[in-house]
């Protein structure tokens, strides 16, 4: 249970434009294992090894066949509460969209329907020459595409620009919303960390949810602790009742 105060709910009740940035916590009650932290993927592999143009360029078998992996353990997964919720909250705001660094998909999964994939998806493939995306590689020869470059998967490696479009788009989100979440996320890695930090700057009222304290916690509004699965059903609840109460 969390203590949530009438001022968190006359902000998320009266709210007109929300806008969220989601990180790998909100898919671990998925199964998808973070980056940091204890048993995070980069504590025991190295990034510049499997996540950057370099290692691919080094070893592209080796990087695909790491996506491959990781791109089946994501199919089987399912969203969870959380992933639900935030589909239930675009329905209702009127103005709601979610900026993501996770690439398993599963917000689509969920429903949400406008969702900016700042880091890519692991879905998708693209060639690393043209640009063109790719469906259905197969790994018993490195794939290419017909333009002859090699293929691979359409996400953003360390040393890479993000899609300028959609940073575009979650920067506009971050500096017009009422209300700001911040989930799941070490808010470590640049650009994506400084869209809470944005829409504060901007006079949004900005909510975290995370298992632990973050390099933002101390300057947003409130700080939620615990995992995004149950704190988010329960906000989301009680902010249903109080919508309920007034009507
Ligand atoms: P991190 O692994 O850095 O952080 C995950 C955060 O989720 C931590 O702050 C955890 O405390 C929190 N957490 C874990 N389980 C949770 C739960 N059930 N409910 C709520 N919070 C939970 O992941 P990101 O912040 O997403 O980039 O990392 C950002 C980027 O770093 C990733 O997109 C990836 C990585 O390197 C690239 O690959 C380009």
């Amino acid at each position: 249970m969390i203590e949530i105060s009438d001022n968190v709910l006359d902000r998320l009740v009266d709210a007109k434009k929300v806008a969220v940035l989601t990180g790998a916590g909100i898919s671990a009650e998925s199964g998808i294992a973070t980056f940091r932290g204890k048993d995070g993927i980069w504590t025991k592999l190295k990034p510049d090894e499997l996540a950057s143009m370099e290692a691919f360029l080094r070893n592209p078998a080796r990087v695909l066949e790491w996506y491959e992996h990781r791109r089946t353990i994501i199919e089987q997964v399912q969203p969870n509460p959380a992933h639900i919720i935030l589909a239930e909250m675009e329905k209702f705001y009127p103005d709601f969209s979610l900026s993501t660094q996770n690439i398993d998909g599963l917000h689509k999964k969920a429903g949400s329907t406008i969702v900016y994939e700042l880091h890519g998806s692991i879905l998708r493939n693209r060639c690393n020459e043209c640009g063109r995306l790719i469906e259905n590689i197969k790994l018993d020869e490195l794939p290419r595409c017909d333009c002859g470059g090699l293929v691979r998967p359409d996400v953003v490696w360390f040393g890479e620009m993000l899609p300028i479009d959609i940073l575009d788009m979650s920067y506009a989100a971050a500096q017009e919303a009422d209300v700001y979440f911040s989930i799941g996320t070490s808010a470590a890695v640049y650009p994506a960390a400084y869209l809470p930090i944005e829409a504060k700057n901007n006079g949004a009222f900005v909510i975290e949810i995370n298992l632990d304290t973050t390099t933002i916690s101390n300057y947003v509004d409130v700080s939620y602790r615990g995992k995004a699965g149950e704190i988010l059903p329960e906000l989301w609840n009680a902010v249903k009742n109080k919508i309920n109460a007034i009507n």
